[in-house]
């Protein structure tokens, strides 16, 4: 239940088509596009169906969406396997459809963010059924990564490594040759050293921005530059190697050459077209990609991967801001997306090292277990870890820089983990023997009304099992009741909105404890954030004459506020986070 203490203001987007600085505070929604919409009763999402669904996006008050791959693939790995970058999957789609899109979002004021997938094509795309045609030592083979095997007759893999998705990274093909993958073995890895993978990527930065693209997220953005020795270390060497720009795979130095000419690709508009760097790096490297000559922004992932701790999360915003500023970015804040267990359900487990459950960092949680099982976790906490999900989104929200949230994520909704192993889509899962249980769970159709068979999602069944509880998370469900996850995304993004100033932030000293975090935003605003499980009082900041923190001036509160006398102390209930804005 949350209370929303003030009417909230109409959402007041300051759309400009042509303020090159839009992305700096923005809100993008990531859309999974087989999982939105269907509009064609296939049981996959699509563009009619994003398309009828524009008013849903308006009204959440978002700036801007962000879509996964749409492109023709034959799904190894959702969409990130993918066979021509520069068309639509008829299954979403056409290109005509992407255009009417693009211009209904625009018309709305919400711009749009497409996804590059620049480390790997599919097996299936034409540069690399033309790498396999032309034989060993060829010009086309060239674009890939191929290598003769080991053994008295190469019968061997290369090397002993390991693709992150299980199983080996290598594949042998007919004539011999093994060709390297890091994911699947769908996604054959590109040499970045070829010319002509880097004019086709090139190019496909002008096919779309020309097609009215405002910016684009770049997958694996640290991966595409590679050196590898002509004696190749093994993976426990490789592992063992430093990751200081020069390590063969990882984070190299001279993957911002490439970068540097997508800057110019960007730059060649008015206004400049955006990038963020997926690029799973230490977090003192992220400033190569964020600054202005390389992607201009890149993903912190920190919070996503935190507990639901005061500490961490005040370690976590004070590093991060002091990145952004050393790049010359803003900062991004992200607590979901498509490739991580959802955030209620991560915060209603036991505290972990891993709680993010990534299947990326190839360190599964102790969750993975549970998620394995497909049924209810003893220590599993659903309604804990829905108050503290509200709490930490609205922290989040109210922090300077950009916030990218996951579609479904305004709905509260929980990881599935009633899917059977015939109806697993993630490649992790098949690759590691049923060990790992991959991201399905977070990619499941989103539940749009109470009724079958795909609660709104589509007339048929949707291509992820969707469970007979998704009917109290969905859109119909939520509409109606006040106190939702819907209404209160609705209302902490219009509050949000109205948030002007610049991307500073003031820690409030006097009230931040171990279990306790205060700051200041200009404007008036302070966001108090009780991580601990008892209410706490403002007590003493009221005392010390601080008028911003008297109840009157709560806007939002992601629980309900006990009664208190007008301009008393303000008091807090456990896992909840207050708003409030000093009158002006
Ligand atoms: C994407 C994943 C994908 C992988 C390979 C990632 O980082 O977010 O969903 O499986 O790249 O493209």
């Amino acid at each position: 239940m949350t209370q929303f203490v003030l009417p909230t203001p109409t959402a007041k987007r300051r759309f400009d088509s042509s303020d090159a600085n839009w992305w700096r505070q923005a809100v993008v929604y990531q859309i999974y596009p087989r999982s939105f919409q269907d509009s064609n009763g296939d049981g996959i999402g699509d563009f009619q169906g994003i398309i009828s669904r524009i008013d849903y996006l308006a009204k959440l008050g978002i700036d801007a969406v962000w879509l996964s791959p749409f492109y023709p693939s034959q799904l190894a790995d959702g969409g990130y396997d993918v066979d021509d970058y520069r068309d639509v999957d008829p299954r979403i789609g056409t290109l005509e459809d992407f255009d009417e899109l693009a211009t209904k979002l625009h018309e709305r004021g919400i711009r749009i963010i497409i996804d590059i997938v620049p480390n790997h094509t599919s097996n299936r795309h034409q540069m690399f059924k033309e790498a396999i045609a032309a034989g060993p030592g060829s010009p086309e083979r060239d674009r890939y990564i191929f290598r003769d095997g080991r053994g008295e007759h190469g019968e061997l893999p290369p090397s002993d490594w390991e693709s992150t998705f299980g199983g080996r990274a290598w594949t042998q093909v007919d004539d011999g040759q093994w060709y390297y993958h890091f994911f699947a073995r769908e996604q054959p890895d590109l040499n970045w050293h070829n010319p002509e993978v880097k004019e086709e990527f090139l190019e496909t930065l002008r096919f779309w921005s020309d097609r009215g693209v405002d910016g684009f997220r770049i997958d694996v953005a640290h991966g595409l530059a590679k050196d590898l020795p002509e004696i190749l270390p093994t993976q426990e060497q490789l592992d063992a190697l430093p990751h200081d720009g020069k390590h063969p795979l990882w984070d190299r130095d001279d993957v911002q050459d490439i970068y540097a000419t997508w800057r110019e690709v960007f730059n060649s508009y008015d206004p400049p077209r955006t990038a963020v760097a997926e690029a799973w790096v230490h977090p003192d490297r992220i400033p190569r990609y964020a600054n202005p000559q390389s992607l201009g922004q890149a993903f912190n992932f920190d919070l996503l991967k935190a507990n639901f701790d005061a500490g961490e999360f005040r370690q976590i915003v004070t590093h991060n801001l002091k990145l952004a500023k050393a790049s010359g970015s803003s900062s991004t804040w992200v607590l979901n997306n498509h490739d991580v267990v959802r955030h209620p359900t991560r915060y209603g487990l036991p505290p972990s090292k891993h709680t993010a459950g990534s299947v990326l960092d190839n360190e599964p949680g102790p969750e993975s277990e549970w998620l394995l099982s497909g049924g209810e976790h003893p220590h599993l906490d659903r309604e804990k870890g829905a108050r503290r999900a509200q709490a930490a989104t609205a922290f989040m929200l109210a922090l300077p820089g950009s916030a990218y949230i996951y579609q479904g994520e305004e709905l509260g909704l929980h990881e599935v983990v009633e899917i059977m192993p015939a109806e697993r889509q993630d490649p992790t899962y098949f690759r590691t023997q049923a060990t790992q249980i991959g991201r399905d769970g977070c990619r499941v159709p989103i539940p749009w009304t109470q009724a079958r068979p795909a609660f709104g999602f589509s007339t048929a069944q949707a291509h992820l099992p969707q469970p007979d509880w998704f009917a109290n998370f969905s859109v119909e469900t939520e509409e109606a009741d006040s106190g939702s996850f819907l209404h209160f995304y609705r209302a902490a993004l219009a509050w949000r909105a109205a948030m002007e100033g610049d991307e500073t932030l003031q820690w409030c000293e006097d009230l931040c404890t171990n279990d306790v975090l205060a700051f200041k935003r200009p404007g008036g605003w302070v966001c108090v954030t009780n991580f601990g499980a008892e209410p706490i009082e403002l007590a003493h900041a009221a005392s010390e004459g601080d008028a911003s923190l008297n109840a009157d001036n709560v806007v939002l509160s992601t629980q309900p506020l006990p009664d208190t006398p007008a301009a008393r102390a303000v008091q807090i209930p456990g896992e909840t986070t207050v708003w409030l804005r000093a009158a002006q």
